[in-house]
């Protein structure tokens, strides 16, 4: 059943989704002190393995030091050149792409090409800019701010649950993948957390929404949960029936369940699979969307049970981009809209996770300012 018993007001102004004040606000405050999904553990599960991305704006490195994963802001302290620029690899030091400045787990310079030449220093090299980096099941996120909460309270009870429920090692890393859009990170987010678009938007692959009584919402300050049936054809079923004993006993077909951490991060457990989703803004009109693929493993492999591994991983990889795609067609239509509309906008109680999104967003980024009307 849904919490709210009448249709809510929708908070956010239209010109919430494009003002750049606004989105300046939110990424200040909403996304600052956010942690941010940066990788998997099996990307950075052996010493010398490394990840950069940028995050907020930032150049990030995240590096395993023999078992101990170590996160920096990847520029050099002598002359500020990106320590690397390759999405990920392995090396035996972290070592400056320019002139070969090495550097410790604790951020500290190592071997330094020539260094007598350096002498003397004042106040010798400076550290390497750390970042907090924690890790949970096979996630792996940063924060940028220091005086943030740690990641469990980030994530909340509900999420630590999910990314709990397996163990790191039983989870393959199957796929990820991007897409750009030219909207506001909150119309993906919202398109995202309520099901009332399906039948319209997913005639064929989602095609319909369930009934009250067969959904539950759980609304917390900083996220929401989402339980809900799926409809799924005979044929998953058979595929599901025939091949999911292998690999996990207890999984169900029927049920979906979707964990939104606010602001932007969604983890989606369905059957033997875990679809972990965030979305970055990249302006206040553009965003990205990433996709992480899991699927459990058999808790003892075999070649039989990797390759349904595999195949499960095809099959849900399949779905998922079709539906991304089918929502995708929508952003548009809804970014022009908004941009036009003079309406307050209204959300029903099936859309009751989107109120509570803009709670948390008009709470923690401030009001957005209604446009003077009339004189
Ligand atoms: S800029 Fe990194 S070693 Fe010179
Ligand atoms: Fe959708």
């Amino acid at each position: 059943m849904f919490q709210n018993t009448q249709s809510l007001p929708h908070l956010l102004p239209p010109s919430a989704y494009s003002c750049p004040e606004q989105y300046g606000r939110e990424f200040e405050r909403l996304f600052g002190p956010a942690w941010h999904l940066i990788a998997t553990t099996a990307e950075l599960a052996r010493d010398g393995d490394f990840v950069t991305a940028e995050i907020l704006g930032q150049p990030v490195i995240v590096r395993n030091f023999a078992g101990e994963l170590r996160a920096f802001l990847n520029v050099c302290t002598h002359r500020h050149a990106q320590l690397t620029h390759c999405r990920h690899g392995n090396s035996p030091k972290l070592k400056c792409q320019y002139h070969g400045w090495e550097y410790k787990a604790d951020g500290s310079t190592g071997y330094i090409p020539d260094a007598q030449s350096f002498r003397p220093l004042p106040g010798g090299p400076e550290l390497l800019k750390p970042f907090r980096v924690a890790t949970r099941g096979p996630l792996v996120l940063v924060c940028l701010d220091d005086g943030a909460q740690d990641l469990p309270e980030h994530l909340g009870a509900a999420a630590t649950a999910v990314c709990d429920r397996f163990p790191a090692e039983r989870w393959r890393h199957y796929a990820s993948w991007s897409y750009d859009f030219a909207v506001n990170w909150k119309v993906v987010v919202e398109n995202t957390i309520e099901s009332y678009h399906v039948p319209i938007v997913h005639p064929h692959t989602l095609v319909r929404y369930g009934a009250p009584e067969q959904i539950t919402h759980e609304i917390y300050p900083r996220s929401t949960v989402m339980h809900a049936p799926i409809v799924v054809p005979g044929i998953y079923r058979q595929l599901f029936n025939l091949l999911m004993p292998r690999l996990e006993p207890d999984r169900n077909p029927d049920r979906y369940r979707l964990d939104h951490v606010f602001p932007n991060l969604f983890l989606i457990p369905i059957d033997a699979m875990m679809q972990v989703m965030d979305v970055m803004p990249t302006g206040a009109e553009s965003c990205k969307l990433t996709v992480r693929l899991f699927i459990l493993k058999a808790a003892r492999e075999t070649f039989v049970t990797r390759r349904i591994t595999a195949f499960w991983g095809w099959l849900k990889k399949l779905v998922i981009r079709q539906v991304l795609r089918e929502d995708a067609r929508i952003y548009p239509a809804l970014h022009r809209g908004l941009k036009a509309s003079p309406f307050q906008g209204t959300i029903s109680i099936r859309e009751e996770l989107i109120f509570a999104f803009q709670e948390y967003v008009r709470r923690e980024a401030g009001e957005q300012r209604r446009p003077e009307t009339g004189d």
